[in-house]
């Protein structure tokens, strides 16, 4: 399966070396075995009362050059490529193995893709939660729910024995079509930030290594090892470099994975800026740099900018290392600081003294977890005339049409794809993976005295029929997405909007469920009832989208993205692709690759800069189909007596519905004029669960970092004096609340 998923898309990766070709076509070198077990940790570095960073200099100390060497860099593509039989003794399979010094007591580094679950247990037989996709996860807007995803990951990381996780993807939705943004957290750095912030806090509370990626600018995966993004450090700073400044603060993570792309001119792995200066320095991140997989371009280039750990191979960081350090290149200091960061990495979250102790995974806990996010995090776009939600009692037929609702849900695709429990949910769907959680079986447990017929929806005619004979028609429709392509447009693929609208033609109760990675077009919202974004809802997805429908859950989720009328309204309407090769280019081949591809770089000038998403909207006054912010509930809210201060704003949520319901208020802030920002931004957000009638007093910290901007000529964050004026409400297109505060120097 992660063969497949590797193949497929090659041409779009330079994940593949010579060796790693060698191992696809078959011809694999002899994997290096390791020793026996590791020996219980022993030495003066087992003494719990030093911190982490004098119990790793201990070690350093202990270490000799070779021994040094072997913990920077991995030992093959292992699982990824060759499957069981080719890993190196005691690895436990996934993304990366590196073997430790039993001698010394190391452990054995295990690492496991864990996007939105722990990747490739069913080869091994083991179990894992698919929870909903992290864009969901964005959608709570609730850094508790943040904290359970993360606790459920690290923990069921811990289970099968991983200490590593590779998950923590916070690349902002800067291109809507980005393949990769089911995997990541939405348009917005601080929301972005504080949720990736807490979900890896809570991971690296059950004794695993966190990792926050892919730094940085991997904002779309079309030719994302060769393009070249050009953008300027207040534009970075103050957009995705901000969602990672806040989510390595917030979560001390381990670890920190720079992407395939390079950035103003240099790979992001050997890119000095991003690394030394910013990520070390800036950011002060004590734990260690991690290459994307085989992103890694050079030996004292890449060491001496801050790359403290190539994989999965050793290309660059095996003896070409040891050589690099032995000539001077390399100096021996910055390799003990390497080796000192990954054991502090390793001593901060107890991997020397409290090791996974594998055993059962509480499956039970896994699926009652992936229910109630995907209850939490299901946005309700529109609801017309009271359309849901539905009385069961009152309906008689529902016609559940498209997108396999009688089979599963959909899952993204590429290296963040938990396995399926049980298998594919669709047989023959290839790496298109479904979940079997079924959507009309869920629907007929809901409303067990109507009748509930199923069409696929592949012949409009018959379903446009079915439609008809129904008292309402709940449309499915899904845009599948993952890791080597970017979406071609916003449009849902295939003939799914023609479907939609001919339904709704046929029925004026239409609802439509869409199962997305991220923003879609809707050309037919005009002529359905409702709408339902359930993005990629995980393994109880069909459960919880029937538990909405019918009102047992009250939805409180809202967008962590704008969604486009149409490409048009983007900052680059036609997205940059990587050009074709040019006559006679095939010299810049991949050597010994059997496709062709094209190695040039190329240029993207990100010139929107910071506009990423509402900014964008509200800077060039475009109307979005659905603002950042927006999502609908089965009860109303109302705010008042907004009191600001430069450190806090205090204010009135009101449930003035009927039913019990959790709403999420947002406070944006618009600087000072002489700050050069005429829009707003997310300055904080909070989530309220109100009884019918209920009202509370919200007071929200203020940061001074989220009110400053960034000064390049200073190189530093600086608070604008003068008048900032204040907005609070339900979603970044509806903010009833003003106020004003000054900062006066
Ligand atoms: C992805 C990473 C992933 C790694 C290991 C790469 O292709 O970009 O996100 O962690 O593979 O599977």
């Amino acid at each position: 399966m992660t063969t497949t998923r590797l193949l497929k898309t090659l041409p779009h990766l330079s994940k593949f070396s010579s060796a790693a070709l060698a191992l696809v076509l078959g011809v694999a070198p002899a994997m290096a075995q390791f020793g026996g077990p590791p020996h219980k940790p022993a030495g003066p570095w087992m003494d719990k009362t030093l911190t982490a960073d004098q119990r790793a200099d201990l070690v350093v100390k202990a270490l000799t050059l070779d021994e040094k060497i072997a913990l920077l860099h991995g030992n093959g593509w292992g699982e990824l490529m060759g499957g069981p039989d080719r890993l190196p003794l005691r690895a436990l399979g996934n993304a990366g193995f590196i073997p430790g010094v039993p001698r010394l007591g190391i452990p054995d580094l295990q690492m496991a893709d864990a996007a939105v679950g722990v990747t490739h247990s069913s080869v091994f037989g083991r179990y894992s939660t698919p929870l909903p996709s992290a864009i969901a996860e964005a959608s709570s807007w609730d850094v508790d729910l943040a904290r359970e995803y993360g606790s459920l990951i690290g923990r069921e990381l811990r289970d099968q024995g991983y200490n590593m996780s590779l998950g923590g993807g916070i690349d902002l939705t800067r291109e809507p079509r980005n393949g990769r943004n089911f995997e990541y957290r939405g348009e917005d750095p601080i929301l972005a930030g504080t949720l990736a912030g807490a979900e890896m806090k809570a991971l690296q509370a059950q004794g695993i290594i966190g990792d926050i990626k892919h730094y940085a600018m991997n904002d779309q995966e079309s030719g994302r090892s060769f393009v070249n993004v050009k953008v300027g450090k207040r534009a970075m700073r103050e957009s995705d470099l901000l969602a990672f400044e806040i989510a390595v603060k917030e979560s001390g993570t381990g670890a920190v994975m720079c992407s395939y792309n390079l950035v103003n001119g240099d790979y992001a792995c050997e890119n000095n800026y991003l690394l030394n200066e910013v990520l070390k320095k800036d950011f002060g991140f004590q734990g260690f740099i991690i290459s994307d997989w085989s992103a890694t371009h050079s030996t004292a280039k890449a060491a001496n900018a801050g790359l403290d750990m190539e994989m999965p191979e050793s290309t660059h960081f095996g003896s070409a290392l040891k050589k690099a350090v032995e000539s001077g290149e390399v100096p021996l200091s910055r390799l003990d600081n390497m080796v000192h960061r990954v054991l502090r990495s390793e001593f901060a979250v107890g991997l020397f003294d409290n090791p996974p102790d594998r055993r059962v995974p509480d499956v039970f806990h896994g699926l009652e977890v992936a229910e109630r996010v995907a209850e939490q995090t299901i946005v309700l776009l529109k609801n017309a005339n009271g359309q849901l939600p539905l009385a069961a009692a009152n309906i008689h037929s529902i016609a559940v049409i498209g997108s396999h609702a009688d089979a599963g849900v959909l899952s993204g695709g590429g290296s963040g794809q938990v396995d399926a429990i049980g298998g594919n949910a669709v047989a023959g769907s290839g790496d298109v993976v479904w979940h079997r959680s079924s959507p009309l079986k869920a629907i007929r447990a809901k409303a067990p005295g109507a009748k509930v017929a199923y069409d696929p929806g592949t012949d409009a005619n018959a379903a446009v029929a079915l439609a008809k004979a129904s008292d309402v028609a709940v449309v499915f429709v899904n845009q599948p997405t993952g890791e080597g392509n970017d979406a071609p447009s916003l449009s849902l693929p295939g003939r799914q909007d023609a479907l939609v609208s001919a339904v709704a033609a046929a029925n004026p109760h239409t609802i439509v469920v869409v199962e997305s990675g991220g923003p879609v077009s809707m050309p037919w919202i005009d002529r359905v009832n409702a709408v339902l974004e359930a993005w990629y809802p995980g393994t109880r997805g069909g459960e919880a989208v029937a538990g909405i429908l019918f009102g047992d859950v009250n939805p409180s989720a809202k967008l962590p993205v704008s969604f486009a009328k149409t490409e048009a309204d983007l900052p680059h309407p036609t997205e940059m692709l990587q050009p074709p090769p040019r006559q006679g280019e095939e010299a810049e081949m991949f050597p010994g690759a059997p496709w062709r591809i094209n190695t040039r770089r190329f240029d993207i000038e990100y010139d929107e800069g910071l506009l990423v998403g509402y900014k964008w909207y509200d800077a060039k006054d475009k109307q979005p189909l659905f603002p950042f912010g927006y999502g609908l509930s089965y009860t109303t809210y109302s705010y008042s007596g907004l009191k600001t201060t430069p450190a806090q704003v205090t204010f009135e949520v009101k449930n003035t519905g009927k039913r019990a319901g959790a709403e999420i208020a947002e406070v944006y802030a618009t600087l000072p004029q002489a700050a050069g920002e005429p829009f707003k931004r997310l300055v904080a957000f909070t989530k309220i669960s109100l009884d019918p009638g209920e009202s509370k007093s919200v007071t929200l910290d203020l940061n001074p970092h989220y009110l400053s901007i960034f000064n390049e000529d200073k190189n530093g964050w600086e608070l604008v004096a003068g008048e900032y004026a204040v907005q609070v409400g339900g979603s970044s297109r509806d903010l009833p609340l003003r106020g004003t505060f000054r900062i006066d120097r």
